[in-house]
C-alpha cells in the first residue's frame, strides 16, 4: 500500500465530524429513551470476544462467520475477533455474570464486519440493539417488533414496512429441512457454488442468495411457514394478533430466514425503500435455543439489532439549527484578557457553554474563532464597559449588538441560546 494511502481511514470506515456526530448521538439518545420507555436498560459488552463465541452462536456456515469476522491472535496465542454482532456477547455476558432473569437489555456501539463496502455498508458500523431474555410469550415478540417500528416512527422514516415470518422449531424444523435438502438436490445444478455448500451446511440461507439462478429456484422451494408443527402455527398467529392489535402495519415475508443460524420462530425485518440494495434497516428475531448452545438453561430469548448508518440515511434530514449554544467571550485588549477568563469560568460553572480564543490578539480575529466554532453569540469584554459594569452581546444570527447589565448577562445568555 502506498503511504499516502496508509494516511486516509481504512476502507469501509466513517469519519462523524460535527455536526454529523451530533446526528449520530441525537439518534442514540432517541433509541435510548425508547428502549427505556419498554423497560430495557442498557448493556455494554467488550468489543472483542474469543472467536468461538460468534462461530458458535452466529452459525460456523454463516457468511458472517466464514466470510467477514475480523479475526486475529493476540501476543498470547488466543483468538479473538471484533464482534461482527452483538447477541452473542450479550448472552455470554448475561450467563457468565448469572443476571437476573428475565431480563431487558440494550446496547449502542461499533461492529465489525468484512464485507464489500456500498451505501449503507461499511467495516466498521454501528448498531442498536434490544435483547430480551427469559421472555417466552408471543405477546412479547410482538412488543420488540413494535419497539423497533415506534424507533423508526418517531424519527420521521415513514416509508419502514415490516417483514415478518416463521421458521419453526426444533421439532418441525428438521422434516422441513430434509423436504428443502431434497427439492435444492434436484436443482444442484441451477445453484450458484455457495448454495451448493449450503445444502448441507445450512439449506435454508439459499433463501437469501442474491444470485438469479438461485432466486428462480427457491421461487418454487418449499416454504417454513407453510411446515410449522401446531403449536409453532398458533405461536405465530398469536405475534400477529398482538400487531394487528398494535395497529402496526407489517407484510408475510416467507423468505424471511436471515442470515444468522440462531434464529427460531419468529423471524422479523425492518425494509426501507431509501436504502437502495441494502435495504435492511435491521432484523431480528427469537433465539429460543442460544443460552442452551452456550451452556446455559434452556432460556427463551428475543431481539433485534438496526443499523445507525442506515437509520440516518432514511430518517427525514431535521433542518440543522443555525448556531450552537455557544457563547464566545472576545476581549479587546491585554488587560482584559483576566476579566475575560473569570468570566468564562463563570459562565460554565452556571451551566452556560462558553469559549474564548487566547491567541487571536485583535478582536476581529476572535470574531473570526467565533464563527469558525459556530457560536450563537459574543460576549465582548472592553474596558469601558468593564467600568460601567456592563457587557456588550452581540447575536451572530442577527448581527444585533446590545449592552448588557453585568448581573444580567447569564439570564439573557440563557434566554438566548436556549431560544
Ligand atoms: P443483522 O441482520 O446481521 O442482525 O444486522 C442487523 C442490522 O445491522 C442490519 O439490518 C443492518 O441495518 C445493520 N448492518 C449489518 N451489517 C452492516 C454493515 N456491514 N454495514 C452497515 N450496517 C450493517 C444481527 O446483527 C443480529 N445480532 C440481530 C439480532 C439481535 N437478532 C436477535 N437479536
Amino acid at each position: 500500500m502506498a503511504d499516502a494511502a496508509k494516511q486516509s481511514r481504512p476502507k469501509g470506515t466513517q469519519d462523524f465530524l460535527p455536526p454529523d456526530s451530533e446526528r449520530l448521538l441525537r439518534v442514540e439518545t432517541e433509541f435510548r429513551r425508547i428502549a427505556a420507555a419498554f423497560g430495557c436498560r442498557e448493556v455494554i459488552t467488550p468489543i472483542f470476544e474469543h472467536t468461538e463465541v460468534f462461530v458458535k452462536s452466529s452459525g460456523a456456515a454463516s457468511d458472517v462467520v466464514t466470510k467477514e469476522m475480523y479475526s486475529f491472535t493476540d501476543r498470547a496465542g488466543r483468538g479473538l475477533t471484533l464482534r461482527p454482532e452483538g447477541t452473542p456477547g450479550v448472552v455470554r455476558a448475561v450467563l457468565e455474570s448469572r443476571y437476573r432473569l428475565p431480563c431487558r437489555l440494550y446496547y449502542v456501539g461499533p461492529f465489525f464486519r468484512y464485507s464489500r463496502p456500498q451505501k449503507g455498508r461499511h467495516r466498521q458500523f454501528h448498531q442498536l440493539g434490544v435483547e430480551v431474555l427469559g421472555e417466552p410469550s408471543p405477546e412479547v415478540d410482538a412488543e420488540v417488533i413494535y419497539l423497533g417500528a415506534d424507533f423508526f416512527r418517531s424519527l420521521g422514516i415513514d416509508d419502514c414496512t415490516v417483514h415478518v415470518n416463521s421458521i419453526g422449531c426444533v421439532r418441525c424444523r428438521p422434516a422441513y429441512r430434509q423436504k428443502l435438502v431434497t427439492f435444492l438436490t434436484v436443482h444442484v445444478g441451477e445453484l450458484c457454488a455457495d448454495c451448493r455448500v449450503r445444502i448441507e451446511s445450512n439449506p435454508l440461507r439459499v433463501f437469501d442468495c442474491k444470485n438469479e439462478s438461485c432466486r428462480r429456484v427457491v421461487a418454487d422451494a418449499p416454504r417454513p411457514r407453510q411446515h410449522l408443527c401446531a403449536e409453532c402455527g398458533t405461536n405465530f398467529e398469536m405475534v400477529l394478533a398482538g400487531l394487528t392489535a398494535r395497529g402496526l402495519r407489517f407484510e408475510l415475508n416467507d423468505r424471511l430466514v436471515r442470515g444468522l443460524d440462531y434464529y427460531n420462530r419468529t423471524t422479523f425485518e425492518y425494509v426501507s425503500g431509501a436504502l437502495g440494495a441494502q435495504d435492511s434497516l435491521g432484523g431480528g428475531g427469537r433465539y429460543d435455543y442460544l443460552v442452551g448452545e452456550f451452556g446455559g438453561p434452556d432460556t427463551p430469548g428475543i431481539g433485534f439489532a438496526l443499523g445507525l448508518e442506515r437509520t440516518i440515511i432514511a430518517a427525514p434530514q431535521a433542518p440543522a439549527p443555525p448556531r450552537r449554544r455557544l457563547a464566545f467571550i472576545v476581549w479587546m485588549s491585554e488587560a482584559e484578557l483576566a476579566p475575560a477568563r473569570t468570566l468564562l469560568d463563570r459562565l460554565r460553572s452556571q451551566g452556560i457553554a462558553a469559549q474564548i480564543d487566547y491567541g487571536a490578539r485583535r478582536a476581529k480575529a476572535q470574531f473570526r474563532s467565533a464563527d469558525a466554532a459556530d457560536a450563537a453569540c459574543c460576549v465582548i469584554v472592553g474596558g469601558d464597559e468593564l467600568t460601567r459594569g456592563v457587557y456588550s452581546l452581540k447575536d451572530l444570527v442577527t448581527g444585533e449588538q446590545t449592552e448588557v447589565p453585568a448581573d444580567r448577562l447569564v439570564e439573557r445568555l440563557r434566554t438566548l441560546l436556549n431560544g
